[in-house]
């Protein structure tokens, strides 16, 4: 499908967004969450793919669904509103399985009040800032649906800027951290915590959720969800989207902690890290840039 030129970010009520985001506002703020509706929100490329997918089968078990159908599809991105692509709401509104998965990028600010009012169980990922960032270049390069990145000197100065899609990383994780102390069923995880070790963030999610499953499950989920199964698995690697082109760079590209080191020039790191200071001085939230 010929996919239109790449969008624009513009401001939205104090966020860069693109229409593909905003374009179903109305319907996002009114869509009518269920009590047992499951919320994942991240700042784009913390791990949202890795923790929908755990997720998914934590709550459904290895089902023949999961070889059939895209995560991307059994976890609906509730703000999504691209043309010729079903919208996030219309999927959801759709969906009959109990619990929905739904994933979402925005801020916290932006999330539709039914989420709140039916109290439902959030969980976040938050991702250092500087794997962050270049995580989020390689896919803005790939990736038709984004704007044009730009050289990464100059994405770099975007992403301190906060002129990303979903805009800025230091308001959105900072946001949803303050988030905890009012929403008590907000989890709050850390990518680098699952990669350190993912079968330690696996039990806090099952507790989370309230279920056991066995220990031979529990590994056989730890498993599929390593970033080489989970790159091979056309499934959950997004081969099937259209908008992406893998020839610049794939969606599972490293999956590392410490990857901004070969991307950061000396220079760039210490502005970053001035920059970073000053924008974190507000919160006791803290990152891993290495493990
Ligand atoms: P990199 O670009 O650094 O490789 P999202 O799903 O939010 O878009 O995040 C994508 C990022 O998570 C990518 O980071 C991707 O490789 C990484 N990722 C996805 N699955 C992973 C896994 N099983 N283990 C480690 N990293 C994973």
């Amino acid at each position: 499908m010929e996919l239109p030129p790449r969008p624009k970010l513009f401001d939205f009520h104090g966020v860069s967004m693109t229409n593909y985001f905003t374009d179903n506002w109305e319907n996002v703020q009114n869509f009518k969450a269920r009590p047992d509706d499951i919320l994942i929100a991240t700042y784009p490329k913390a791990g949202t793919t890795w923790v929908s997918y755990i997720l998914d089968m934590l709550c459904f078990g290895h089902s023949e669904r999961q070889n059939l159908v895209p995560v991307y599809e059994r976890v609906p991105f509730l703000e999504m509103h691209i043309p010729s692509f079903p919208s996030g709401v219309a999927e959801l509104n759709k969906m009959s399985t109990s619990p929905r998965l739904i994933k979402t990028h925005l801020p916290v600010q932006f999330i539709p009040k039914s989420f709140w009012e039916q109290n439902c169980k959030i969980v976040y990922v938050a991702r250092n800032a500087k794997d962050n960032a270049v995580s989020y270049f390689h896919f803005d390069r790939m990736n038709m649906a984004q704007p044009e990145p730009g050289d990464w000197n100059s994405f770099l100065q975007r992403f301190m800027e906060g002129k990303m899609v979903f805009g800025s990383w230091y308001d959105h994780v900072t946001g949803w951290w303050e988030k905890k102390q009012s929403h008590s069923k907000l989890l709050y995880l850390f990518f680098e915590d699952m990669v350190e070790d993912t079968g330690r963030e696996l039990d806090r999610l099952c507790s989370f959720l309230g279920v056991s499953p066995s220990a031979e499950e529990k590994e056989n989920v730890r498993e599929r969800a390593q970033f080489d199964n989970m790159k091979k698995n056309n499934m959950t690697n997004y081969s099937t989207d259209t908008a992406m082109d893998f020839k610049i760079s794939p969606f599972m590209r490293k999956g590392k902690v410490g990857d901004w080191k070969n991307h950061f020039t000396v220079h760039q790191n210490e502005q970053f890290d001035e920059h970073l200071q000053k924008s974190m001085t507000e919160t006791d939230l803290k990152f891993r840039t290495t493990i």
